[in-house]
């Protein structure tokens, strides 16, 4: 399966998607990850060494997507049409991760938008979504379903741990010392699920 993670709005969790995917996928099959940003934010993640799976550049994956069965590509915000349509033919799954604010829901309701005319399957995913008593997240999703978009069951809540993972290097699912990376795995392990089926 390929997947491909996409936004025009930058800062919505793209890259934390791409990677916690990947970790997900590699614990049912070998999986490589594509950092396909140029500010190679994948790759740094990767350094420290530590990640259950490959991560390459855009232009290595030529040479090494044949050995894997999955690939998640992590990709630029703010693609151009050619570069959107470039990635949607590309791949089997566009996952559209949003963060609950009004000008991400807009930037990502652009994306359907210029998704319409691609034939890619698309899903949205609520990233970054802040613990009650805030009800945006509530309020985001609902308005999403009432537009009839695709959208992941599962939301990937706003938590600190997530942030000590890409500094740590690591998935959150092995940050140690916090009692939250728990939790925070488990929003991306039941998206695989819905993913993987
Ligand atoms: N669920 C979350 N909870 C808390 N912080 C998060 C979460 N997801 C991402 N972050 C943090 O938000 C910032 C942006 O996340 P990330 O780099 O994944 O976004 P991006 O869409 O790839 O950004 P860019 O457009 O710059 O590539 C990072 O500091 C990251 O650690
Ligand atoms: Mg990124």
């Amino acid at each position: 399966m390929i997947i491909s993670v996409v936004s025009f709005k930058g800062g919505v969790g793209k890259t934390t998607t791409a990677l916690h995917l990947a970790t997900y996928f590699q614990t049912k099959a070998p999986t490589l990850l594509i950092d396909g940003d140029l500010n190679r934010s994948a790759l740094q993640w990767a350094s420290a060494g530590t990640l259950p799976f490959k991560v390459v550049d855009e232009k290595s994956a030529v040479k090494f997507a044949r050995s894997f069965d999955h690939l998640i590509v992590d990709t630029p915000a703010r693609p151009q049409q050619e570069e959107l349509k470039t990635i949607a033919e590309g791949c089997d799954l566009l996952v559209l991760p949003t963060s609950p604010d009004a000008l991400a829901m807009g930037a990502t309701l652009q994306m359907v938008d210029a998704l319409q005319a691609l034939k890619t399957d698309f899903k949205l995913l609520l990233t970054l979504v802040p613990p009650s008593p805030s009800k945006v997240g509530i309020e985001a999703r609902a308005s999403i379903e009432n537009a009839g978009l695709p959208i992941f069951k599962s939301n990937i809540r706003r938590l600190a741990v997530f942030q000590k993972a890409a500094l740590e290097g690591c998935p959150v699912n092995v940050v140690k010392g916090d009692s939250y990376s728990g939790i925070a795995w488990k929003c991306y392990e039941q998206v695989g699920k819905e993913i993987l089926k």
